[in-house]
């Protein structure tokens, strides 16, 4: 961009845009970053600066990497002829692209679209609650929630968030939900060590289930691995576990697949990495790799059927609406990243690349007192940095937030956990798009090389 063009779109900015999450003050002595063009994984900014993104657009969105012209194609296509119908009625890439998901996970039914994760979350959550409605006087309507997962913005979902940074002074929250404890094995919240543990993470969901009384508890809410929270893959054990208890309590398994959905961890879903069948999964970030907005609630016919009741019922249908769910660009985006992520065999991709990512975050583990824990699955990865390896005391967040400013300086974006859980904000996290080489990860790792060098304890 020239300079007179970055001067004043940076000056628009910095007078008008109220950023996301960021603290203003720290513009009194700064310019915000203002991206301008992206291709594939770099992305430049008004200033010239070219970046390396490990980070798919800050958190975890472009799959398909930048550029991607196919994906405007696509939408434009879409736009030109219908751009938009209230979601009472159907569209013709709306139609496409819940058959095309289905097809992907044949165990589910219904796609019911919005956009955002939080909406599709809320979505969920409503249906949870009206189903209680529907056979037990609303009784059945808590959801479990895990401490360490993140749901999102809005106030149902923010109440089903377990992160007190992102919570604080936004309350009160909304009733019915209800917290149980992260499974992370690094720090064990019961203190054993896997495999001797009876894997309580997920048995303690039944102690939670019975203290709140069966008949009042409709769901739990579930990250396949918990993202924001710090990058968690649970044990293999841990979802058979928790679908047991959802059946013999009669609960609804919701899992959210914002982050993990359409193939961030190797597989179409982060949940198919476990013996698990959820009854509501949640998707929206990866969907259309952030060309369009658009999330998904997706159900079984099961759950879809308690609320097809008869034409006469004029209360028993779910009564809920999203205006920008009937808009056409979203599914036709879905489906071209879907054709992609297909065509480009994007899937084995980040199988292998993710296996020489957690390889080599391992090898950055081994060499620097700073790093405790190297964790993930497919392109979807953290590490968690701490004062002291014996004691895994965490880093402070500020040495955190310097490893991440040095890695910028040297031309790479990386993430880390921020703002959510005080004192455990000491995560990087580590999402390339899908479309990453080992060339990528080595530029990537050297980067983070450099910048935890440079930590002083
Ligand atoms: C697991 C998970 N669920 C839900 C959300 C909320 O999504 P959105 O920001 O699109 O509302 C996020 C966002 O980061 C997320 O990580």
């Amino acid at each position: 961009m020239e300079n007179s063009q970055s001067t004043t779109v940076n000056s628009k900015d910095k007078q008008h845009v109220w950023h996301h999450i960021t603290q203003h003050a720290k513009f009194d002595n700064s310019d915000p970053v203002v991206m301008v063009e992206g291709q594939g994984l770099t992305i430049t900014d008004s200033k010239g600066r070219e970046f390396l993104d490990a980070s798919s657009g800050g958190v975890w969105t472009v799959n398909v990497g930048y550029g991607r012209k196919s994906m405007g194609q696509a939408i434009y296509d879409a736009v030109i002829k219908v751009p938009f119908f209230a979601g009472n009625t159907g569209t013709v890439p709306g139609a496409n692209y819940a058959a095309e998901l289905i097809d992907l996970i044949p165990h589910m039914s219904r796609v019911y679209y919005s956009n955002s994760g939080s909406e599709a979350n809320e979505k969920a959550y409503k249906m949870v609650r009206q189903r209680a409605h529907a056979y037990n006087g609303g009784k059945k309507h808590k959801i479990v929630f895990r401490d360490r997962d993140y749901h999102g913005t809005t106030i149902g979902a923010l109440s089903s968030t377990g992160h007190p940074q992102r919570r604080e002074n936004y309350g009160p929250f909304a009733p019915g939900f209800v917290e149980m404890p992260h499974c992370c094995c690094y720090r064990c919240p019961f203190g054993k060590k896997y495999p001797d543990c009876n894997i309580e993470c997920a048995t303690a969901l039944e102690d939670i289930v019975k203290r709140e009384d069966p008949d009042t508890v409709g769901a739990v809410v579930l990250e396949p691995i918990t993202a924001g929270g710090g990058v968690i893959p649970p044990v293999k054990e841990y979802f058979p576990i928790i679908s047991e208890i959802c059946k013999k309590y009669d609960l609804l398994l919701h899992i959210d697949e914002v982050v993990c959905g359409m193939g961030r961890t190797g597989l179409w879903f982060g949940h198919s990495h476990y013996d698990v069948k959820p009854d509501i999964i949640s998707m929206a970030k990866g969907v259309a790799s952030g060309y369009a907005a658009i999330s998904v609630t997706i159900t079984t016919d099961d759950v879809f059927k308690i609320f097809k009741t008869d034409e006469t019922d004029t209360t028993g249908f779910f009564r809920d609406i999203s205006t920008f769910g009937g808009c056409t660009g979203g599914p036709a985006a879905a489906l071209e990243n879907l054709r992609i992520i297909k065509e480009e065999n994007l899937l084995e991709n980040a199988v292998k690349m993710g296996e020489y990512l957690l390889d080599k975050l391992n090898v950055l583990k081994e060499k620097h007192a700073i790093v405790g824990d190297a964790r993930g699955k497919g392109l979807f990865a953290g590490l968690e940095l701490v004062s002291d390896k014996a004691t895994k005391l965490p880093l402070p967040e500020a040495k955190v937030q310097q490893v991440i400013k040095n890695c910028f300086e040297q031309g790479v974006i990386i993430g880390s956990t921020n703002r959510s859980l005080e004192g455990f904000n000491n995560t990087l996290t580590l999402s390339p798009a899908l479309i990453c080489t080992k060339s990528d990860i080595d530029t990537i790792i050297a980067t983070m090389d450099v910048a935890l060098s440079k930590i002083e304890v």
